[in-house]
């Protein structure tokens, strides 16, 4: 067996920070780069070794900032170019590494780029976009966004489509042109150039498009529209072109938001022999729990199902790549309130949850708040959504002659807004986060019992579990580097596993159920005793012993078998 590579990004752990949610340094009522760095001692005092940040670049917001009307300046909101670099001088005195989201398969519509297209047929600027003369009078083919409707847009003037895989401001870069290509590496070199280390790369595998643009029956595509339009013919060819030109040149990290990504082809973007990206976010555990056809209708999961998509990853990935664990992020419910028991036992669930992240192989995510357990909000009235997304659909629904209460009830369990209302830092004035007297998207009212202040003072809070596994995952290679083994795969209220390398066997121990469960350990691995090294309870009901356990509801545990 080929040994893994030891990496810093794969010993470290990430943070991921939504800016405009997560501290407003100068009053107005959005989140900035100021603030940011208000928190940086609070992040480095969690342990965190690398900070994502989502785009911070200018934009007009029609996609919260993954918009982009120009790449090297800041969003005004956010702060100025000086505040990044102080910034970036804070994040790496902590010892810690910033990485940037890279949103490069489309710009916003108001980059200089689009608008220069806009002009004229002869711009040169006019094929770094996707341009196609109707069919029929209507559109090229039958391509939808993401973001609902038609991904084309007529363009009257020219009178021809351009292609846009999410909003309508969001036209899709054509990665044909060479130009267009170069243009990007220089802009990635900027970035690196003044020291970032590393990008979180946004929706990479959509930028190759088949060439004859084919109408699709998505119903029948795995994976929908991520299966339809990911990894298309030139894709590899762009990577590896991006890689030799510019990620292979610093000591970075990369990392790909892996839409259609799947266990099968992960390796062919992030082998080591590749030389593409380093590791992927992929998809499978969150696309868990919501319909296939209608990401807004919830649907039941079950435990084998999730165990599954994680064992199948970490064996596909094997010796030879290395993922990213998240379990929430900008684009999803809450964690907690996913995965988890958000009401009768949302400590112990939450803490459960957290002991899966740090001790699956790959680098450990944490979006920020479900740190300190952060829930879902029920917006009771649309006005409240910010969401391109939700609010697209909540349209589209209501012109198909759906009940306004029904449609609200979805978005409360699937609304990417859950994961956006500002990070909750005290019980005081919108939990902290803000002075102004409105804050751009509500704060959840929970705020007064769930925030960082009170998690700091309690000893039993999510925040000082989080603390105490991240200096476990740093003190315990095997953690890290240790194969994985799923030694109970079939059962639907526990899960349970094995980490081991030469040094130790660790045994993890969950109880996804919300009552005690008695639990028998299969045969090769009865010896005992097992040591514990963390648990989530205080008081666990009885140690092991005989092979069999009594376990509280959503316990959780690591041990040591020898
Ligand atoms: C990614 C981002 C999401 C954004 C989309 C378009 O999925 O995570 O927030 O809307 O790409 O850029
Ligand atoms: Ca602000």
């Amino acid at each position: 067996m080929d040994q893994i590579k030891k990496e810093w990004w794969k010993e470290g752990v990430l943070y991921q920070i939504y800016p405009r949610s997560f501290k407003d340094g100068n009053g107005d009522g959005v989140g900035d780069l100021k603030g940011i760095l208000e928190k940086l001692d609070y992040l480095q005092d969690l342990g965190i070794t690398m900070i994502w940040l989502s785009p911070i670049y200018q934009s007009p917001n029609d996609d919260n900032g993954y918009d982009i009307s120009d790449y090297e300046a800041i969003m005004e909101e956010f702060g100025t170019m000086k505040d990044f670099d102080l910034l970036l001088i804070g994040t790496h005195v902590r010892e810690m590494k910033l990485i940037m989201d890279l949103v490069v398969n489309h710009t916003s519509d108001q980059h200089r780029w689009f608008q220069e297209a806009l002009k004229s047929k002869d711009s040169p600027y006019r094929d770094y976009y996707i341009w196609k003369s109707p069919i029929d009078g209507g559109p090229p083919n039958n391509w939808k966004s993401y973001f609902g409707g038609s991904a084309w847009e007529y363009e009257k003037s020219s009178g021809e489509y351009y292609l846009h895989l999410f909003s309508k401001k969001q036209p899709d870069l054509n990665w044909e042109n060479e130009k267009l290509r170069q243009d990007i590496y220089k802009m990635m070199r900027f970035w690196l150039d003044k020291g970032v280390d590393g990008f979180r790369m946004d929706v990479i595998p959509l930028i190759s498009k088949q060439p004859e643009f084919p109408s699709y029956k998505f119903e029948e595509i795995p994976g929908g529209l991520s299966g339809a339009y990911s990894f298309g013919p030139r894709m590899h060819e762009y990577l590896q072109e991006m890689n030799k030109e510019v990620l292979s040149k610093y000591d970075m990290v990369s990392v790909g938001e892996g839409v259609g990504v799947v266990p099968e082809n992960a390796l062919s973007m992030v082998g080591e022999d590749r030389n593409e990206l380093n590791m992927v976010f992929h998809f499978d555990h969150m696309h868990m729990g919501r319909d296939d056809q209608d990401k807004f209708v919830t649907v039941e999961w079950e435990l084998p199902e999730f165990k599954k998509i994680f064992r199948e990853w970490d064996q596909a990935l094997g010796n030879s790549g290395w993922g990213a664990i998240y379990l929430g992020n900008h684009d999803s419910p809450r964690m907690i309130s996913k995965y988890g028991h958000s009401e009768g036992f949302k400590l112990a669930s939450a803490k459960l949850l957290a002991t899966l992240l740090f001790t699956m192989r790959g680098t450990p995510c944490i979006y920020n708040g479900d740190e300190i357990g952060m829930t879902n909000l029920k917006f009771s009235d649309i006005n409240s959504y910010k969401d391109i997304e939700s609010l697209n659909y909540y349209q589209e629904k209501i012109e198909e002659g759906e009940e306004p209460q029904e449609i609200l009830e979805r978005l409360y369990h699937q609304s990417r807004d859950n994961a956006r209302t500002p990070m909750q830092w005290s019980p005081f004035k919108h939990g902290g986060f803000s002075d102004a007297a409105e804050t751009w998207i509500k704060v959840n009212p929970n705020f007064s019992r769930i925030n960082v202040e009170q998690s700091q003072k309690d000893q039993r809070s999510i925040l000082q579990y989080y603390k105490k596994l991240i200096e476990l995952r740093k003190t315990l290679p095997t953690l890290v580097y240790g194969g994985y083994e799923d030694i109970y795969p079939q059962d639907k209220e526990i899960h349970a596993f094995i980490r081991h390398d030469d040094d130790y066997k660790l045994l993890v121990v969950l109880n996804f159920a919300d009552r005690i469960l008695r639990f028998h350990l299969p045969g090769p691995i009865k010896e005992y005793p097992w040591k514990p090294i963390m648990r989530n309870y205080f008081e666990p009901l009885i140690q092991p012993s005989l092979g069999e356990w009594v376990l509280k509801p959503y316990e959780a545990g690591i041990y040591v078998l020898d």
